[in-house]
This record gives structure tokens, C-alpha cells and sequence, in this order.
């Protein structure tokens, strides 16, 4: 390189390393919106603008089947649920998002969450019920209602998407289109397939919104969830959305893409697993892409951000059940949309909705149990790559695990969590969930403090840093209250009756490629051999004991056995650790396995009761089926 050219380029190195440098921090809050309190609480965060500890507010959620004429100024086709009438809300929102900006609060609107990327039916029969498979017996979600054959649209597949509790319709739900009439939308698609590098793209902008979809793979012809109207008017949604944040005068929009049963329908590879998920990786980058052509095009000022999932950034093996790996591969295959939305609005993992159930392997790895060592963990695959990305926080009760089956394994986010991860992440900025969220439990730090405390870390003495979140009507929820915050809203409580649901949520896959050691020290269960009452065995890497006399009853954690637990340390279980799917092999109908030979089976563990040989597991009883590899198959309950 010539002398001049190599000093130009470090220049210009330098000065794009102090631009990224001199980028003030966000410091973001989502604000749920409804037609009962939302407004109030908007009222609030305009007025005071100047003192709130946050520099960014979402939000949320609009549909993804959302229409908007430019210059209409309604809010009627975009399914905010902020009012319910007239403009449904528009004036009254652009209002406040002008005291707000001229604040210091720069607005985004958010699109999507949990319930506007939810399909009841693919979770019900590709993601809860194995895959397709008729053995659903590990859900909950539909061994609560009797099996399958209850299970219909009417309970919406036995509330996949949202617990009973939530009062949901099928109404409640969308799924991102395809607009596959949109002249953005096929550049998008264009873009996408030019440098894919996994499967070849395919679209499926069959998959219509409000339309009936023929599954061909279950034979069955169903509803796909959301709003048709803007097919009914040939409008793109991702389009429209550049449209309505420049009417209302948004700082920026949001991505919020948390389509699993994309990922699980679409999957690739072995029926045993592991699989690639590509197509999500091309359904999510055309999204993405078409909303930066319109914003281009539209409105070249206004930034892009998404939420990302926590397990987003990794590269490994897939088992379904989240979002795996996805900006992995969109880092990968589009390194400039990638980083083009890095440097706009940014990429927020969902670092919450966590749980450390080890014994369905839901820590990453044996010692990223606690919070603040799985986000640790979750941002490096990000940054690992090179991946810019920013750390979220949930207030109060955690989403998932649902305590009424899980009450034990919630990572909640207490102080000594927070302090850790702001000590490693909080100069970096972050965003958090949500601003009027109940604090749960006295020991979680309720919303205001969590705000002061990202605020303080990336902002340093800002004097909004100080300030508190305003409650509607003028009352101020003070930092210093954590014991007297309300504790009355029960995790299994939805707190409003409209739309009460959305949210965003983290779905972390426990990686399966490195098994936890067991430690077991008692012997091996053995299928033949008979126990008395107070027998010892290790199983599964934990320790069971006998209540009873028993032979051939494989240890569980129900009669005759009881399960003392994990085995902790390094050493010897005979059998797989449940989870290790990394290292156990796949079945193979060619193989002979002995008695006790584990293989690996649609996701599942299985070990042989004697020997067999082309013996399908799952369709014969010398299987055992033991745990997922991945406990993300099992779905998220969502408590808002
Ligand atoms: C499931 O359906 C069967 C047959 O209709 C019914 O008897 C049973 O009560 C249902 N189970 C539940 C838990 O709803
Ligand atoms: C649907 O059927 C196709 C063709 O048989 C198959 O390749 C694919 O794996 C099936 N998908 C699911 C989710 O079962
Ligand atoms: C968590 O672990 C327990 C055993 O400790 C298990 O029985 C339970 O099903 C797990 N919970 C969830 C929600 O998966």
C-alpha cells in the first residue's frame, strides 16, 4: 500500500472509530401501549421528558400486517391498541412524541413482540407436540388439556401462544408477511438471495395473513393469524411502517421478529437433528432489508433497531424451539445489513427470560447458571463475531419459566445481577422491558431504579439519570421503594384485559455441545437388574433411590424412584447427562445397540432397554425417551 493511501486509510479508520466512539449510549425503555392506560402513561413520560432516566422509548407493539396511507394520519390499520376510535390515537401520539424528542427522548416505534410473530397451530404441531409427531407427552401445554386430539382452534391449539389465563383470540396474533406484490419487498428478496449462503431463499408468501394455508405436511387447512387488510390494498407493511414513523415524526423503528415457528416449520437437515434454520435467516434479513430501502427512499434520517434473540449470536447446532444462530448468519450472509442496523438504531438481545433448570439443560453451559453469567455468555457469541449488539433487562417477574410449573428456576433481576452486568456492559448502554412493569418480588429492582442505574452506567451524571418514571396521573414511583412496590400482581395475573400479553422475550437455547460433567458415584440403573427399597443408581447423571422393590422401571422422578438430584462434579454417570445431544450419536436404524446405549432421536435422548436393532425410537418401547437436547423446545409462557 502506498504511504499516503495507508495514512489516509488509518485516518479515516480513526475517525470511524471516534464517530462509533462519540455515539451517545441509549439508554431504552418499551413502553406497552393499551387503550386503558396507555395514553396516561405517555401523557406522563412527554411531561416529563427532560428528568426521565432513559434517552430512548419504544413503542410498542404495531402489527407487521400493518397499513398506512401516507398523509392519513389514522392509526386505525396498525394495530397499536393506543385508542380505539376516531384517529385511533395519531394527534394525540405525535404530540407527545414532539415534547418528548425536544426532550431528549428520541422515539422509535416498535413492531412485532411475542403475540404479532405468534402462530398457535405451528407451535401446537411443530415446535410442542415433537415435531409433527403425535407424542407431545413433555408439554405441558397440551397434556394440560388431555392431549392433542383437544387441542384446536377454538383453544387456539391449547393456548400455545398465550396461557388461557390471557383471554387470547386468534385475533390477537399476526405473523410477518410477505408482500410478495411489493416492489421494496422483491428488491429485498433480491438482495437476500444474491448472497445467501446456506440453503438456496424460499419464500412463502402463501403463509397470508388472515387467509386460509393449506399444510400439506399435516393435511390440515388453517387460519394463518393477523389482519389481511393491507393485502386487500396491496400495501407493503415495511414500507408503510417508514411511512407512519415520518408522519409522526419518529425518531426511529423497531424490528421486533420473534417468529420460532418460522424457524422450527422451515428447519433443515436430519429428522433426528440437529438442523439449520436458513430460511428464517432470509425471511428476517428481506424484512429488514425492505425497511431500509423505504427508509432510504422515504425518510433517510430516521434509524433502524431490532430486538435479537439471546442466542441469536451463536453458530452451533440447532434443535428448534428459538431463534438459534439467526444473526449469526445474518452477520455471515449480510455483514452490511447487519452492521447497517448496528450503527442505526442498534441490536438489542433479550438477555431475560433465562431460567438455570439444569436438569433440562437451560443453562448454556454447566457454569453460565446465574443471570448475569448467562448474559456474560449470551453477548460474547455476539461479540465473539465481531457483532455489535446492546444488553437487555427485564423488570419483575420473569416471562419464562411459567411458575406454575417451574416456580424454582426464574433469574429475576435482583441488584447484585444488575450490578455485575453493568459492570461489564453498562457503558455500552441497553434497553429494558418495560417501563411500567410491575417489580414482582421485593428483592427484583423495580423499574425506575433499573432506569437510574442503566442510565448512570452509560450516561455517567446526566441529570435524567436521576429522574424517575413518571406514573400517570402525577404520582412518582421513587427508586428508594423497593420494598413497598406493588407485589400483588401475580406472575399468572395478566394485568390489563386488552391485548395484555405482548411482549418481547428472550428464548436462549442451552447449547448441546458440551454435556455437563455428572459426578454420579453410585452404579449405573440397569434395566435387569432387580433394586429393594433404599437402592442407590445413577441415571441420566442424577442420583435416584429406590422406594421399593423394582426391576426394569427406568428412574424418574415419580414411584418407585425418587430423584435425589444432579450429581455435581467431575466423573463418572455411565448414562448421558439428559442435554448432551452434542455428543451422543444419532440413531441409526443400522446399528445394534445394547441395553443402556443412548442415541439421539428428534431432539430427544433415548436409551435402550435391551437390545435392539431398526427399532425406531419413539415408535418402540425398548426406547426410553429421555430429555431434549435443547429445554428451549419446550415453549414460553408469557405474563405480562
Ligand atoms: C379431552 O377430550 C376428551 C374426549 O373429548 C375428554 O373426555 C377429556 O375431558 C378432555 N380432557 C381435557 C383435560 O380437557
Ligand atoms: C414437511 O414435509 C417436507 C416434505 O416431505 C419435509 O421435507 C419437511 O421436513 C416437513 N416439515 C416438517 C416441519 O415436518
Ligand atoms: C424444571 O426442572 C424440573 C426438575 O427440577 C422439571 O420437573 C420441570 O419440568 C422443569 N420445568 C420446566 C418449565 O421445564
Amino acid at each position: 500500500m502506498h504511504l499516503l493511501a495507508a495514512y489516509a486509510s488509518i485516518a479515516s479508520a480513526l475517525t470511524l472509530a471516534c464517530s462509533a466512539l462519540a455515539a451517545t449510549p441509549v439508554v431504552g425503555g418499551y413502553l406497552l401501549l393499551d387503550p386503558v392506560d396507555g395514553p396516561s402513561k405517555l401523557q406522563a413520560l412527554a411531561q416529563n421528558a427532560a428528568t426521565v432516566p432513559i434517552n430512548r422509548l419504544y413503542l410498542s407493539f404495531a402489527s407487521p400486517t400493518l397499513a398506512y396511507v401516507p398523509g392519513s394520519n389514522t392509526l386505525q390499520y396498525v394495530g397499536l391498541n393506543y385508542a380505539t376510535s376516531g384517529d385511533y390515537g395519531f394527534a394525540d401520539i405525535k404530540t407527545k412524541v414532539a415534547a418528548l424528542q425536544a426532550g431528549g427522548v428520541e422515539v422509535f416505534l416498535s413492531v412485532g413482540g411475542w403475540d404479532y410473530g405468534c402462530f398457535p397451530y405451528m407451535y401446537t404441531y411443530y415446535s410442542i407436540a415433537s415435531y409433527g409427531a403425535t407424542d407431545n407427552s413433555n408439554y405441558y401445554e397440551i397434556t394440560d388439556f388431555g392431549g392433542l386430539a383437544n387441542c384446536t382452534i377454538a383453544n387456539q391449539w391449547c393456548y400455545t401462544c398465550e396461557p388461557q389465563s390471557a383471554g387470547t383470540t386468534l385475533a390477537n396474533f399476526a405473523v410477518f408477511p410477505e408482500p410478495s406484490y411489493s416492489s421494496t419487498w422483491q428488491a429485498a428478496q433480491k438482495y437476500v438471495i444474491a448472497t445467501a449462503g446456506g440453503d438456496y431463499p424460499v419464500f412463502h408468501p402463501n403463509l397470508n395473513p388472515g387467509l386460509q394455508w393449506t399444510d400439506t405436511n399435516n393435511s390440515m387447512v388453517v387460519t394463518v393469524p393477523g389482519d389481511n387488510y393491507f393485502s386487500t390494498v396491496n400495501r407493503d407493511p415495511y414500507q408503510d411502517l417508514v411511512y407512519l414513523a415520518k408522519d409522526l415524526g419518529l425518531a426511529g423503528v423497531d424490528i421486533d421478529y420473534e417468529e420460532m415457528w418460522h424457524a422450527d416449520y422451515f428447519r433443515n437437515g436430519p429428522s433426528e437433528g440437529p438442523w439449520t434454520n436458513y430460511q428464517t435467516v432470509y425471511k428476517y434479513s428481506a424484512i429488514m432489508k425492505d425497511v431500509l430501502l423505504n427508509i432510504a427512499a422515504i425518510d433517510p434520517t430516521l434509524k433502524l433497531s431490532t430486538a435479537a434473540a439471546a442466542a441469536g449470536g451463536d453458530s452451533s447446532d440447532w434443535w428448534g424451539g428459538n431463534l438459534k444462530d439467526i444473526w449469526y448468519y445474518v452477520f455471515k450472509f449480510y455483514p452490511d445489513l447487519y452492521n447497517g442496523i448496528a450503527n442505526s438504531g442498534g441490536v438489542n438481545i433479550m438477555t431475560y427470560d433465562l431460567s438455570d433448570n439444569e436438569s433440562d439443560y437451560e443453562c448454556p453451559t454447566p457454569t453460565a447458571c446465574t443471570l448475569s453469567e448467562q448474559v456474560q455468555y449470551y453477548m460474547n457469541t455476539y461479540s465473539a463475531n465481531g457483532m455489535s449488539a446492546q444488553v437487555g433487562y427485564e423488570i419483575g417477574t420473569p416471562a419464562y419459566p411459567d411458575p406454575t410449573h417451574d416456580p424454582t428456576h426464574q433469574l429475576p433481576l435482583i441488584q447484585s445481577e444488575l450490578t455485575t452486568i453493568l459492570s461489564t456492559f453498562g457503558a455500552n448502554g441497553g434497553f429494558f422491558w418495560e417501563l411500567y412493569k410491575p417489580q414482582g418480588a421485593p428483592t427484583n429492582v423495580e423499574a425506575s431504579s433499573v432506569a437510574q442505574q442503566i442510565c448512570k452506567a452509560a450516561l455517567g451524571s446526566a441529570a435524567r439519570c436521576s429522574g424517575t418514571i413518571p406514573q400517570p396521573g402525577g404520582a412518582v414511583v421513587s427508586s428508594t421503594s423497593a420494598g413497598t412496590a406493588p407485589t400483588s400482581i401475580s406472575a399468572t395475573q395478566p394485568t390489563t384485559t386488552v391485548n395484555p400479553t405482548k411482549t418481547t422475550t428472550a428464548v436462549a437455547s442451552a447449547s448441546p455441545t458440551s454435556p455437563p460433567s455428572s459426578g454420579c458415584t453410585a452404579a449405573a440403573w440397569s434395566a435387569s437388574t432387580a433394586y429393594n427399597g433404599g437402592a442407590v443408581v445413577s441415571y441420566n447423571g442424577h442420583q435416584y433411590t429406590a422406594q421399593w422393590w423394582s426391576q426394569n422401571n427406568v428412574p424418574t422422578a415419580g414411584a418407585p424412584w425418587t430423584d435425589n438430584g444432579a450429581c455435581s462434579g467431575s466423573g463418572g454417570g455411565s448414562a448421558p447427562a439428559p442435554g448432551s445431544c452434542g455428543s451422543t450419536a444419532a440413531w441409526s436404524s443400522t446399528t445394534a445397540y445394547n441395553s443402556g446405549a443412548s442415541v439421539v432421536y428428534g431432539g430427544y435422548i433415548y436409551t435402550a432397554q435391551w437390545w435392539t436393532q431398526g427399532d425406531t425410537p419413539g415408535s418402540n418401547s425398548v426406547w426410553t425417551k429421555g430429555n431434549a437436547c435443547s429445554a428451549s423446545m419446550r415453549r414460553r409462557r408469557l405474563y405480562e
